[in-house]
């Protein structure tokens, strides 16, 4: 047997839409047809008020830090178990990571133990919601209200799954999404800011155009376009929007087959009682009324059993994968950031979970049979 870990879910529909791009349609983004069709449906779909095609979600949260007019020295709090662009976006204009402990239960921040991280230097909190599992966002907006905080959704994973009944990324006051061909929803690298205060979208706009107002230009709404403001190229091409075109409109179908797969793992990990007490495994809170599978973990008792059964795991051909190296014992993290708690459950995430194949059509059931085999052994 040979199962990959990950395996996009590309149908006809995304071909066909693909071919008519490439041979009658402009391939720049912008305000080309598809990029206008992905971003009509994010906005029906998921109530976003307002959102611009990235090139990647990395891209997306940069373009957030921007518009916040961060300056060197502010400080940004977000979890240390997460992806590098999470701390980077911020870290590029100058401001210093601050790490804080996530959750046991879900692996999201701890959000009671923010309070003792803001300084008067605090501008923002950065929440990730880990597996396209929500943060408790009720929490995160009143710490954000009290202290007078920005809210940024980095919503990397979490297309299509909701905090009771919002959207996640449509709550902070901006959030990003990846499109990467490691997430559900993929148009191989790709991404959007969602942009949820108005007084942000024009800012975002000429950051997102290179430092021009080349939108206001393309909308009729001014003559001429001139540089204003920094700016990078943040532009999901047309020809990889009319990919997530197609993604988009299997969203639901694509989300749905992940859940039925992530639920299988749930019901046999967690009933299964001679394994249960060799590993823990995510419990999802109530508030987290809607999720999209994105991913699937096993949290061992210690990393000698986690390391053993990724290597009989992969002997057996099927590729089990751990996930993030903690930010704040990483060479960067250590030089540029600061730890505000105890890193414990991070540190422990990062060595002894392992996450297992989750794609549309993957043979769930081999890899509960040889994950059995081998955590009995463990
Ligand atoms: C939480 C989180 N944020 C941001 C990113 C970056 O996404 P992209 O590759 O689209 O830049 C990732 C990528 O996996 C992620 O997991």
């Amino acid at each position: 047997m040979y199962i990959p870990f990950n395996k996009s879910d590309i149908s006809e529909i995304e071909l066909d839409l693909v071919k008519k791009t490439l041979l009658k349609e402009k391939l720049e983004g912008g305000r080309s047809n598809s990029s206008e069709a992905c971003i009509k449906y994010l906005k029906e779909n998921f109530l976003i008020q307002d959102c611009l095609l990235t090139t990647s979600c990395t891209s997306a949260l940069e373009l957030s830090a921007l518009v916040l007019k961060l300056n060197p020295g502010d400080e940004v709090i977000l979890p240390s178990y997460t992806f590098v662009s999470s701390a980077n976006a911020f870290v590029l204009r100058g401001c210093k990571p601050v790490f804080v402990d996530i959750r046991k239960e879900d692996l999201n921040l701890n959000l009671d133990l923010v309070e003792q991280a803001i300084t008067k230097k605090t501008k923002a909190l950065v929440v990730i919601h880990y597996g396209g599992i929500s943060c408790d966002m009720k929490k995160a907006k009143n710490i954000c209200k009290k202290y007078n905080l920005a809210l940024i959704e980095d919503a990397a994973q979490a297309v299509g799954s909701k905090y009771k009944d919002l959207f996640l990324g449509s709550i902070g006051d901006m959030g990003a999404y990846s499109f990467h061909g490691t997430k559900n929803i993929t148009c191989g690298e790709g991404g959007a800011i969602l942009i949820n205060k108005k007084k942000y979208l024009n800012k975002a706009q000429i950051h997102y155009e290179k430092g021009t107002n080349r939108l206001a230009f393309s909308l009729g709404k001014v003559s001429k376009y001139n540089w204003r403001d920094i700016g990078s190229s943040h532009i999901l091409s047309n020809f990889s929007a009319s990919l997530l075109l197609g993604q988009l409109r299997r969203e639901k179908v694509i989300n749905e087959t992940r859940m039925n797969i992530w639920n299988d793992y749930n019901d046999f990990f967690s009933s299964n009682k001679s394994l249960i007490t060799k590993y823990r495994i995510c419990s999802v809170p109530t508030y987290a009324t809607k999720h999209n599978g994105h991913l699937f973990f096993l949290i061992f008792n210690n990393k000698k059993m986690t390391n053993n059964f990724i290597k009989k795991m992969r002997e057996e051909g099927c590729e089990v994968s751990k996930h993030y190296v903690p930010l704040h014992n990483s060479p960067f993290g250590k030089k540029v950031g600061r730890v505000s708690s105890s890193m414990k459950v991070t540190e422990n995430a990062g060595d002894c979970l392992v996450r297992l194949p989750l794609w549309p059509g993957v043979e769930a059931k081999k890899i509960m049979l040889a994950s059995s085999k081998i955590i009995n052994k463990l």
